[in-house]
């Protein structure tokens, strides 16, 4: 898909489909048309106004008529998008709106596609922004992962191959700009999301390390460090290690590092269990399915270092991402069994598919030995208490920091991601308390699930450096098909990392 800002009348331009919008007025039924839409409504001698009025047409987000022109614009057809009442139109609207045309462009084979963005629209959200959304909309929400299909079939698939984003002449350099943005945040969504859909077999700790390996080739202001067993013993990491043991594939430690100058410091800490049997609390068939998702945090992290260099923040950025398997092998850690994290403190293993906490214990130690960090973000696909919380589109996150915790809620929303704060509270760090350890990894009640999780973690963040965990287990992978997150994994974080990581600079 490629994209192009053009200056060229609504009317004028020739492609095979062209996209105007209606919007809807409060308290009003029906619609209202754009300026464009009212231009190409003109052309066809006021035939859009009188289909949709015929059919009754609402113009609420996503809804649309087509209309194909005979010859009397440069189109072959035209599309009438319903953008609802513009003055509650969030980020994750637009991009919901903008995947519906992508997905109906390509539904009916359009190969070059033509986008007028309504002054309605660019207004509220400045051309820049909206230009971006647009691109994200369209990148996001045709994507497919056809790579292990037959030849044949992928032959069958169908592609936008060019879209025109029209405005004024005035507004084409925020509009080129909006698309340059648009286009490298989708390309870090969607390296995570192929990352995360890969069989599991093929995307193991070591091949992590060899993406991560080959992200920093040749790029000067990048430094990439895979950690291998035995550096990891010398280290202490014997919680990561501990995990690794029931597995043939070898763990990984992976450090990536990007320096943009300015002063902060930012660290992420993705978990990448590559796939999660659950270890010897084996999980059932119905609950296997789907862990290869369990890089997922990882795949965040790797997406959203594949574009630094063309965003190019201005802050140090260092990605760290615990990596192994968690299987159920002759040698595999036992309930009961106590690991020494890299800090020194003491786990009683007792449920090990509560193996992403024991891993991520040895990742935040190493960032608070390691790095001198002004922030710590960890991404994990960690509980199946916080789905049951806050659903499948809603990340968890936790943090004592209000001025993090902030920073994250606005890049989420200016993104269109979607999380929600949970509560650290002290008073729970009672059930992780053990007999033999200092802490035990599975709590004593079954309350609270997400949140004894992120207790857990707490134990092994840095003290005194702002720490947000965000657990991404529902949002990470998309069970059912939407129209910006097709079924599979979703790359959900990256938006907001990026979106957090520019607004620091
Ligand atoms: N990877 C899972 C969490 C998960 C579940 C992610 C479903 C995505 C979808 C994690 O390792 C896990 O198994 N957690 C356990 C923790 C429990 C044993 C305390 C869970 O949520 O059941
Ligand atoms: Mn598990
Ligand atoms: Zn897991």
């Amino acid at each position: 898909m490629k994209f192009q800002t053009k200056p060229t009348d609504v009317t004028k331009i020739e492609c095979d489909l062209v996209t105007v919008f209606a919007m809807q007025e409060k308290g009003k039924e029906g619609f209202v048309l754009s300026d464009d839409a009212k231009k190409i409504d003109a052309a066809l001698g006021g035939m859009l106004t009188e289909i949709a009025t015929f059919q009754d047409f609402e113009a609420t987000p996503g809804n649309t008529i087509l209309i194909h022109t005979h010859g009397k614009i440069g189109a072959m057809r035209t599309m009438l998008v319903g953008l609802g009442n513009v003055a509650d139109l969030t980020i994750a609207d637009t991009h919901a709106v903008a995947a519906t045309i992508g997905r109906k462009s390509v539904g009916m084979a359009v190969k070059s596609l033509a986008v007028s963005l309504p002054h309605e629209f660019t207004s509220r959200l400045g051309h820049q922004n909206a230009a971006q959304t647009m691109v994200e909309g369209l990148m996001l929400g045709t994507y497919t992962f056809s790579k292990h299909k037959s030849t044949d079939a992928q032959k069958k698939e169908k592609h936008i191959e060019e879209v025109f984003l029209l405005t004024t002449p005035p507004k084409l350099d925020a509009v080129a700009s909006g698309i340059g943005v648009g286009e490298a945040v989708s390309q870090a969504v969607l390296f995570a999301r192929d990352l995360v859909n890969e069989p599991p077999s093929v995307t193991t700790p070591t091949y992590l390390a060899h993406v991560a390996k080959n992200l920093v080739k040749e790029k000067e202001q990048f430094a990439c460090e895979i950690l291998t067993p035995k550096e990891m013993k010398i280290l202490g990491m014997e919680a990561l290690l501990s995990i690794a043991r029931g597995s043939d594939e070898e763990p990984r430690f992976i450090k990536l590092t990007y320096k943009g100058g300015g002063k902060k410091t930012v660290c992420l800490v993705g978990k990448g269990i590559t796939f999660d049997t659950g270890g010897l609390s084996l999980k059932d068939s119905k609950n296997m399915e789907t862990m290869k998702l369990d890089m997922a945090g990882a795949a965040v992290l790797l997406g959203v270092f594949s574009v630094l260099s063309i965003l190019k923040p201005k802050l140090t950025v260092v990605g760290l991402i615990s990596a192994t398997e968690n299987m159920p092998g002759p040698k595999a850690v036992k309930p009961g069994d106590i690991v020494r994290a890299m800090n020194g403190k003491t786990i009683e293993i007792l449920n090990t598919d509560a193996e992403g906490r024991v891993v991520l214990a040895d990742a935040l130690s190493y960032a608070g030995v390691k790095i001198k960090a002004d922030a710590i973000i960890d991404l994990a696909t960690l509980t199946g208490a916080c789905m049951v919380a806050l659903g499948e589109d809603i990340a968890g996150m936790f943090t004592d920091d209000e001025t993090l915790g902030a920073q994250l809620k606005d890049a989420a929303k200016d993104s269109g991601e979607h999380i929600w704060g949970l509560p650290l509270v002290k008073e729970y760090k009672e059930h992780l308390k053990s007999e033999i350890a200092d802490v035990k990894n599975i709590s004593s009640t079954r309350y609270g699930g997400a949140i004894n999780g992120a207790l857990f973690l707490q134990e092994f963040a840095p003290k005194g450096v702002p720490w947000a965990h965000l657990d991404i287990a529902g949002p990470a992978y998309a069970e059912k098909d939407a129209p910006l997150t097709p079924k599979g994994g979703t790359g959900f974080g990256v938006r907001m990392i990026l979106q957090y990581l520019q607004n620091l600079r």
